[in-house]
């Protein structure tokens, strides 16, 4: 049997991190194989991405729209370890942000005439079995972003996370066929985890 794909998303500062750890304790309480991966990933693509990210590598919005399109592309395919060898000999996948982390950040700069097909259409990127949006209102994700770190990424401006939030809500109206489940994140860890886990055993 193959095994389920799962990704988690969220704002920077939702307490994504969080809640991954929960839940890696979880799989591990219940002896259920898994993964957990995350995008940009390690792969030289992911790391093309990271420069441009800390603003070391000045790069068009397209350009870094089709690198982690490119990377999402590796991350699937690659025999060793990527996202369909482990789902199809049957382990579960967990993932750190995927398309929709595209969709919504790029989407909010160029748009989704071709990042949306590009992305959903292409035969080597995966659909995943549910999507976890973990939800809050962008003064808190603001306020755990400023606790936890000194310097700022390009996405981490209040008004960007705004943003995004917003696109966010916009493509999941437009992504129909697919089981995207929001969390109300602003709660307690153990609050926000319960609606987390039920989500995962529910698909499992
Ligand atoms: P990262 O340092 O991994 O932080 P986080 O804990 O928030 O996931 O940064 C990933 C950044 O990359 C984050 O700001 C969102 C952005 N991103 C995109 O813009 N598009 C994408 O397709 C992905 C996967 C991430």
């Amino acid at each position: 049997m193959n095994g389920k794909f799962i990704v988690v998303e969220g704002l920077d500062g939702s307490g994504k991190g969080t809640q991954l750890a929960m839940l890696s304790d979880w799989f591990e309480k219940r002896n259920i194989p898994v993964r957990f991966t995350c995008e940009p990933t390690d792969h030289p693509t992911g790391r093309l991405i990271r420069e441009a990210l800390g603003g070391r590598l000045r790069l068009g919005p397209d350009e870094l729209a089709g690198l982690f399109l490119a990377d999402r592309i590796c991350h699937n395919s690659d025999p060793d370890g990527g996202i369909k060898a482990l789902v199809n000999g049957g382990c579960n996948v967990v993932c750190d942000r995927y398309y929709y982390s595209s969709l919504a950040y790029q989407g909010m700069d160029i748009g989704l005439d071709w990042l949306m097909p590009a992305n959903l259409e292409c035969p080597s990127i995966m659909k995943p079995d549910v999507c976890i949006f973990l939800d809050v209102p962008t003064k808190i994700a603001d306020e755990r972003i400023a606790a936890g770190r000194e310097s700022r990424e390009i996405f981490e401006k209040i008004e960007t996370l705004e943003r995004v939030r917003r696109q966010y809500f916009k493509i999941f109206e437009q992504l129909k066929g697919h089981n995207i489940r929001v969390v109300d994140a602003s709660r307690t860890p153990e609050e926000v985890f319960e609606d987390v886990s039920k989500a995962v055993g529910e698909i499992l």
